[in-house]
């Protein structure tokens, strides 16, 4: 369907051109005092040097339709538009019918979503659970949207401290490289620690990890297996977060890319761009200087020829755009990972092969109630395991004092729902780019905006549709100011979704949800349903805001319950 917003503005336009000749795209926004205003007056009056107030009322002389019932100047020369019941009441009847639930009809595009991207032999950790939420979500919206999406685990899977580790676990966990004893992410994480130890200390030890090294890069069978045995360790912790997230994701590690980094590099010094510095070839790109206010490089290949994760980068952008032909190119990472990436597109877009595809998706550190970074008693950083099961276990303590009944096997089940979904919203809830306060209690409050909040106004439209106990019929006809507010609301989810589809912010749906829910619970105060003459009406718009509701909520990757 298309938007209102998008209705008005061709609208506006013809408006526009017959009261003054101009052939605009009129600047249609949402407004607090109307239901949406029109701001053009203004500057076409500046650049014609007229009164905006009488344009405006030229422009308004031109806007006839039924869709309005009301248009008024307001301030220095907006004008306020104000749609008619009758017309919204038909829209909604539509959007029922719609299967997208009103979202707008869209050129599909080749979407990649590079997310989650851990690093083989390393825990998981909160920075990670923010990329594989706020991913996931992005990735949710294109499918639901109708593109074609490609999620990408660029999983930390390649590199030289592989040859530490294998050769540390030839010598003293052979039985695992061979598959002959079962091993957990934790006990290799211990033995990468180990091997690092032994690389700085113990010279013998580390001219055979190096030679491992080029060993695995070379293909060597014997070592190749072992590299897999590893992964595989590392996949198994990996797939059981992602289980419990619901997050599907395709792997293609950075080894992925280890075959095209030769041609990278001698491609972008036939482009004339590498320069050899202290036997490293470098990239300098314009704009990019260290604090000491010299050019800063981008290296490519060290001095001792081996490839680093620059190399890799350059690359995968090579080859998402060449091979994957990615209309656009998302790529979630914490804020740290800024210069990086743009340094990559910089020097990405002067080899040519890169236009204006790429977006980096970046967001701030998880803080401790106590404003530092998270970290458990322990002073380690927190497993995303641990944290995750420790929501659903909050969760579970919950519904077993609102719900004393419900059986263990059901508890748990809605336990995980509620939990997982906290964890989620609570990410997704605020301004990506901000650091983020990590608390368990406010999450699961089951007021403001949060999960909770959110499913229970589901939870409470389920329980109206059974105690009424009928068809519903798609027939809305809204008259109270509630009802139109709330009517008004849901025809704008589809505007939502372009929103965040443009700025890649899923608070902006977060937010449109929580209005939602807060508009249907003014509604269901304020206008009876039950036995009402209005009943059947006001059913369908309750089914409606439920639809669109859960709709949205699958977008950011949360489930429904159906009581709480
Ligand atoms: N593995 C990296 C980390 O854990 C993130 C990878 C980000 N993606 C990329 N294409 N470099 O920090």
């Amino acid at each position: 369907m298309q938007t209102l917003q998008k209705k008005l503005q061709d609208l506006a336009a013809k408006a526009i051109l017959a009261a003054c000749g101009e052939s605009i795209i009129p600047e249609i926004t949402t407004s607090s005092h109307a239901h949406y205003q029109c701001n053009d007056a203004l500057k076409l009056a500046k650049a014609a040097k007229c009164n905006p107030r009488e344009l405006a009322q030229k422009i308004i002389d031109h806007l006839d339709s039924e869709a309005i019932e009301k248009l008024e100047i307001a301030g220095p020369g907006f004008i306020n538009i104000i749609l008619s019941p009758g017309f919204l009441s038909e829209e909604l009847i539509k959007q029922m019918g719609d299967p997208r639930f009103g979202a707008p009809e869209i050129k599909s595009q080749r979407i990649i979503v590079e997310f989650s991207s851990p690093n083989i032999a390393k825990e998981l950790h909160v920075g990670h659970l923010r990329s594989t939420i706020i991913g996931d979500a992005l990735a949710r919206l294109f499918e639901f949207l109708g593109h074609d999406v490609l999620r990408l685990n660029h999983v930390g899977d390649w590199g030289t401290q592989f040859g530490m580790l294998i050769c540390y676990m030839k010598e003293n966990a052979s039985d695992v490289l061979s598959g002959t004893r079962n091993a957990e992410l934790f006990q290799l994480m211990e033995w990468y620690k180990a091997s690092k130890k032994r690389f700085d200390e113990d010279p013998d030890f580390k001219s055979r990890a190096q030679k491992e090294v080029v060993a695995l890069q070379g293909g060597d069978l014997e070592s190749i297996s072992a590299w897999e045995a590893i992964c595989d360790i590392s996949r198994q912790a990996f797939e059981e977060i992602y289980g419990l997230l619901d997050v599907k994701l395709t792997m293609r590690g950075e080894s992925f890319y280890n075959p095209y980094l030769a041609d990278t590099v001698s491609d972008l010094k036939s482009k004339g761009m590498v320069t050899v510095s202290d036997g490293a070839k470098c990239i300098f790109l314009d704009g990019f200087k260290g604090q000491d206010g010299n050019p800063f490089p981008m290296i490519i290949q060290k001095s001792d020829g081996g490839f680093n994760y620059s190399t890799t980068d350059m690359a995968a952008m090579k080859h998402r755009v060449h091979e994957e032909k990615a209309d656009r190119i998302i790529v979630v990472t914490d804020n740290g990972q800024k210069l990086h990436f743009q340094m990559i597109e910089a020097a990405a877009k002067k080899a040519g092969f890169l236009k204006d595809q790429f977006e980096h998706v970046t967001f701030g550190v998880v803080l401790s109630a106590s404003g530092k970074k998270f970290k458990t008693r322990e002073g380690e950083t927190e497993k995303l395991i641990d944290l995750l099961n420790t929501a659903v276990q909050k969760a579970e303590e919950i519904f077993q004092e609102r719900l004393p009944d419900l059986d263990s096997d059901e508890r748990h089940q809605m336990a995980k729902i509620l939990g997982i979904d906290a964890v989620k919203y609570a990410d997704l809830s605020c301004l990506r780019t901000k650091d983020y306060t990590f608390s368990y209690d406010r999450m699961l409050k089951f007021e403001g905006n949060t999960a909770a909040f959110l499913l229970y106004a589901y939870v409470r439209i389920q329980g109206i549709k059974r105690r009424i106990n009928k068809d519903i019929t798609p027939k809305i006809a809204l008259k109270h100011p509630s009802e139109i507010s709330l009517g008004l609301h849901i025809r704008r989810f589809g505007e939502t979704l372009e929103t965040m589809s443009r700025e890649l912010l899923p608070n902006r749906l977060t937010d449109y949800l929580y209005e939602l829910s807060e508009k249907f619970h003014a509604f269901f105060r304020d206008c009876h349903v039950e036995g009402t003459p209005e009943e059947s009406e006001r059913l369908a718009l309750s089914e409606l805001t439920g639809q669109v509701l859960s709709a949205g909520l699958n977008i950011l990757g949360l489930k429904t319950l159906d009581k709480m």
